[in-house]
């Protein structure tokens, strides 16, 4: 029987539970999977916990990727290039972190986007956290040829765009200027999402054959989404990165790379 998780602060909202909860079964493994809210004064302790308990492995979700990042005793090449873990498998012990958003952000594009060519794609992403590093990365390793980031706070924007001599960084108050060559653009701000504001972006100069892709999966279709639906373009929508880093994390703790069916499509977006 194996223990399996999630920790953050808060996790509530998350939908991971109801994922893998749902693999599980559809596998026939024997297993468990629960979220853990965490604050970060206890995350070392509340992770030893789990050690103690016997767990196989959990996801991190917001706040703590970076501080597990620091606590993991073995990482894989993704999770140093991001600097950040969503994954951690446990053996005999040792954490060993992962980073699965970068396969859920490319992944999803494959499967929503299958014309789009990654190969010296031009990209605007717009934001710089967390989710815009995994997404950088990604799109370095898949060939991209050049990204343009673009961030309300210019210094985190510069500091992803050391990763690469591709990256141009471009100021907040000029991020119509990206979009004329791009062949994709990205939001990986929380702009968008339900509570919070929209993001302002005139989508006019967007090149014609450009896809959108918004990494806010709630609501499903944001306002940028439907606007680049109403100007004729592809979009792409965020529920799949959620679920594509799910499958990843799930194979490395049970060793079967589970399958996104039409039932838990639904099921997440109940
Ligand atoms: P994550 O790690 O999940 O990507 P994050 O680090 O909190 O989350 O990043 C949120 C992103 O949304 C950041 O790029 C943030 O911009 P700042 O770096 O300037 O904070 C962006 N964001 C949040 N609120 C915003 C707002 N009102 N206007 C513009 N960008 C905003």
């Amino acid at each position: 029987m194996s223990k399996t998780g999630l920790i953050g602060h808060p996790v509530a909202q998350s939908k991971s539970p109801l994922i893998h909860g749902y693999w599980l079964k559809k596998y026939g493994l024997e297993g468990t999977y629960e979220a853990h809210d965490i604050t970060p004064e206890n995350l070392e302790s509340g992770i030893r916990k789990l050690i103690g308990a016997g767990y196989k492995g959990f996801n991190i979700t917001v706040p703590h990727k970076e501080a597990v990042f620091k606590l993991c005793d073995e990482l894989d090449d993704t999770a140093k290039a991001v600097g950040a873990v969503n994954t951690v498998i446990i053996e005999n012990g040792r954490m060993k972190g992962m980073n699965t958003d970068v396969f859920g952000f490319l992944e999803n594009i494959r499967q929503e986007a299958p014309g789009f060519e990654f190969k010296n794609a031009v990209v605007e992403v717009i934001g710089a956290g967390g989710a815009a590093r995994a997404a950088v990365f990604g799109l370095l390793e898949a060939g991209a040829g050049k990204i343009v980031i673009c961030n309300r706070t210019r210094e985190k924007a510069e500091i992803i765009g050391q990763m690469s001599p591709k990256i141009q960084v471009l100021d907040w108050n000029h991020r119509e200027n990206g979009l004329k060559n791009a062949d994709l653009l990205v939001n990986t701000s929380i702009l968008g999402m339900e509570g919070q504001k929209t993001l302002d972006l005139n989508l006019k100069t967007l090149k014609k054959s450009a896809y959108v892709y918004d990494i806010v999966y709630k609501p499903l279709e944001t306002p940028l989404l439907k606007d680049a639906k109403a100007l004729g373009y592809e979009v792409i929508t965020g529920i799949g990165m959620l679920l594509h880093q799910a499958r990843l994390a799930f194979k490395a703790w049970h060793g079967v790379m589970p399958e996104v069916d039409e039932a838990l499509k639904a099921k997440v977006l109940g």
